[in-house]
């Protein structure tokens, strides 16, 4: 069996997510890491908030908190709305922790001691009466190219285009207004990439064979434009700080390391805090899945396709060059962008739905299924409320929480409380089974796969299933001639929720335990089915008690989809 070390792109600490960063990030992480547990494998999964850079420190101050605040109460906010959408990691971690800060300085040192990290004069923007150097996006001005007023130095929002700090007409400091800016000479440390460009892209061309398309080109993308040396510190407060016994002179002007530079390494970190973290008496060993792992321990990598280049290449580079065995990634699992209405989901345009809205209105369940039946893994998705709630009412309303609510309703009423018992199963029972069990064969190459959109097509092929079983037995007319016959319609009826509650538990974990629940069975240790046991549908003996859930899911009306569609805007893509 594997040893499985699942991450998820770190999110940014700034604000709350939207449903897109979920989508392509934490949920499938999330969905393949309970399926791996179901199946038996050892899994940790492992998450935390990236809290360093300019967008954490400008966040900050348009909140009107230090940031070291602003940061743990951000923490605190997103780990809520995760709990809330049933995201369970071994450990979600911050990068403002102590152990990333650690182990980020051992890096740079072990780079510097290998000859991969240089110091460099550059010539920077100074601002007199903040007195320091202001990172690229601390300095606002005019755009040349189209005259947006308040263009940022590395960047113009307006028309997009890259800019330079000494682009800017009119440059002043974001900090303090002040115009009086001069430029400067400063020692910044620099990665090597250039040398390690030839082993990268060896380890791209051996470990990339495996990854998805999407993940492999763009990682070769890098090489064909050639890898060049990067500036890996900033001038900013906040951030892990370039270490004072090493550089005596950069750490004295502050200086602390590029946010992307800590980021990745914060996944190393975060198992560190997990292991600092274990309850008394249990041992926890982070390095057994980081450094000089065995190799059963296989990594994999959920993102969206704009942090493929920082996976795939900058951090391969960077674990390479401390010389040290270093864990690297053994799959990529990259998605394309879910849009809203076919535009961009914007955390600055506030356009979309966040993660907090999304739990206020309805289940997690409902999201976390629509999101992956629609997960954008061969091309962009689009979501829309019509489409969200055509879903969730004909696959979750009707198709599932119907059937169990149909069976168990009419069974209880005809037989009482237990599982009734009834004919042998039959002709149909056993062609039910056979389809059953072919479909989970379906589902778990899938899952393997890590094809959710396919996986989710074969769940709800398994619902769609019973469904056709039941319209064609129809236990409701049985009852009429033969109530025996009725009985065994019910009993295969109440097995197939069984079994939807143990493989539809990755996709929805909340109502899959409200299905297990409704069956008292003695033991029910049960973690997965074997196509055997799909095959029979006999893991719910007659004489099991049951109880009635409460309706699993609520349709979405015409009424609640209006108010919606106003309440988010519906057609300003
Ligand atoms: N915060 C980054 C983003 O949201 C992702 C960082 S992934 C990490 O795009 F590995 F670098 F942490
Ligand atoms: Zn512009």
């Amino acid at each position: 069996m594997a040893r499985h070390l699942i991450t998820s792109a770190l999110p940014y600490i700034n604000g709350i997510k939207h449903l897109g960063n979920l989508a392509g990030s934490m949920l499938p992480a999330d969905v393949y890491a309970r399926y791996l547990r179901q199946r038996g494998h050892e899994v940790l999964y492992i998450c935390a908030t990236d809290e360093h850079g300019t967008a954490a420190e400008l966040a900050a101050k348009d909140a009107g908190l230090p940031v070291a605040e602003f940061c743990a109460r951000l923490h605190d906010t997103q780990k809520a709305i995760y709990d809330g959408f049933s995201l369970r990691f071994d450990y979600f971690g911050r990068t403002s922790a102590q152990q990333t800060v650690e182990i980020t300085q051992h890096f740079a040192r072990r780079l510097l001691a290998e000859g991969f990290i240089e110091e460099r004069t550059v010539r920077q923007v100074y601002s007199v009466a903040d007195a320091r150097f202001l990172a690229d996006r601390y300095i606002v001005g005019t755009c040349p190219h189209c005259g947006y007023e308040a263009a940022r130095g590395d960047q113009c929002e307006h028309c997009t285009r890259v800019l330079d700090p000494t682009d800017l007409v009119d440059a002043r400091s974001a900090l303090s207004g002040s115009r009086e800016l001069e430029v400067r000479a400063t020692k910044h440390l620099f990665l090597l990439q250039s040398k390690l460009a030839g082993e990268v892209e060896a380890f791209v061309d051996e470990y990339g064979k495996e990854w998805p398309n999407l993940a492999s080109s763009i990682a070769r993308k890098w090489f064909t434009e050639g890898l060049h040396d990067r500036a890996i510190t900033r001038d900013l407060e906040w951030g892990v700080p370039v270490p004072a016994d090493t550089w005596p002179e950069l750490a004295a002007e502050g200086k602390v390391f590029y946010v992307w530079f800590d980021a990745p390494i914060g996944y190393i970190g975060a198992t560190k805090e997990w292991s600092d973290a274990a309850p008394a008496g249990e041992h926890r060993d982070w390095k057994s899945w980081w450094y000089d792992a065995d190799t059963t321990v296989r990594h994999t990598e959920f993102m969206a396709k704009d942090n493929v280049p920082f996976h795939t290449v900058m951090f391969p580079a960077t674990q390479l060059g401390t010389r040290e065995p270093w864990k690297k990634v053994d799959y990529v699992k990259a998605f394309n962008w879910l849009t809203y209405y076919g535009g961009k989901f914007s955390t600055s345009q506030n356009r979309g739905i966040f993660t907090d809205a999304a739990l206020e209105l309805l289940p997690a369940d409902y999201w976390r299924y629509f999101l992956m039946a629609h997960a954008p893994e061969s091309d962009d998705s689009s979501f829309s409320w019509e489409l969200f709630s055509s879903v969730v009412n004909k696959d979750l309303a009707d198709t599932l929480g119907n059937f169990v609510n149909r069976v168990l309703t009419f069974s209880r009423k005809r037989f009482g409380d237990l599982v009734p018992s009834g004919h042998a199963a039959g002709e149909p029972e056993h062609r039910l089974g056979t389809e059953i069990a072919r479909l989970l064969t379906e589902y778990e190459e899938h899952m393997e796969a890590l094809q959710f959109r396919k996986a989710a097509f074969a769940l709800r092929g398994m619902w769609s299933a019973g469904n056709s079983y039941l319209e064609e037995k129809a236990p409701w007319l049985e009852i009429k001639t033969d109530s025996e016959a009725a009985a065994l319609t019910l009993r295969t009826a109440m097995n197939l929720i069984h079994l939807y509650a143990v493989v539809s538990e990755p996709f929805i974990p909340v109502s899959a335990r409200a299905m297990r629940e409704a069956l008292a069975l003695p033991d029910d240790t049960r973690s997965w089915m074997t196509t055997e046991e799909a095959t029979a549908l006999d893991a719910v003996p007659a004489g099991t008690a049951f109880t009635v859930p409460p309706v699993l899911f609520a349709k979405i009306t015409e009424d609640d989809l209006a108010g919606y569609r106003e309440r988010f805007g519906a057609d300003d893509a």
